[in-house]
């Protein structure tokens, strides 16, 4: 799922189409121990899990906890604040079934991790 994000053409600028940013190098990210970054104006949080690598917004939707520090068990991760728990494939909130934060396309290429957006 892509995250919501403004629409461009309402003030005339050109859409961008998406497109690969490096975010980090492969050895900075270890099996489910999130990391933080800021990428292009989002804050981003990443995990490694399971063989694959993964991108989803850094905040939690109930008050902004940090979701990089949160445990990381069977592809979902725990607020560390209050224990809402989201999918790292999809953002979907496991409470609601909801897609409460959003997620990015993220791939592993030639030692950096790189995130779609
Ligand atoms: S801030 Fe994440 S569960 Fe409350």
């Amino acid at each position: 799922m892509q995250p919501t994000s403004r629409d461009p053409s309402a003030s005339g600028e050109a859409a961008q189409p998406p497109r690969w940013v490096p975010v980090a190098a492969s050895d900075e990210l270890r099996e489910d121990v999130g990391i933080e970054r800021a990428v292009e104006g989002q804050l981003l949080a990443l995990f490694r899990h399971g063989g694959q690598v993964y991108a989803i917004e850094a905040l939690c939707a109930h008050h902004g906890g940090p979701l990089a520090e949160g445990q990381v068990v069977g592809g979902c991760v725990t607020c560390p604040w209050h224990g809402w728990q989201y999918q790292l494939a999809d953002g979907v909130h496991t409470g609601s079934g909801t897609p409460l934060i959003g997620s990015y396309p993220a791939r592993e290429v030639e030692g950096r991790i790189e995130v779609q957006i």
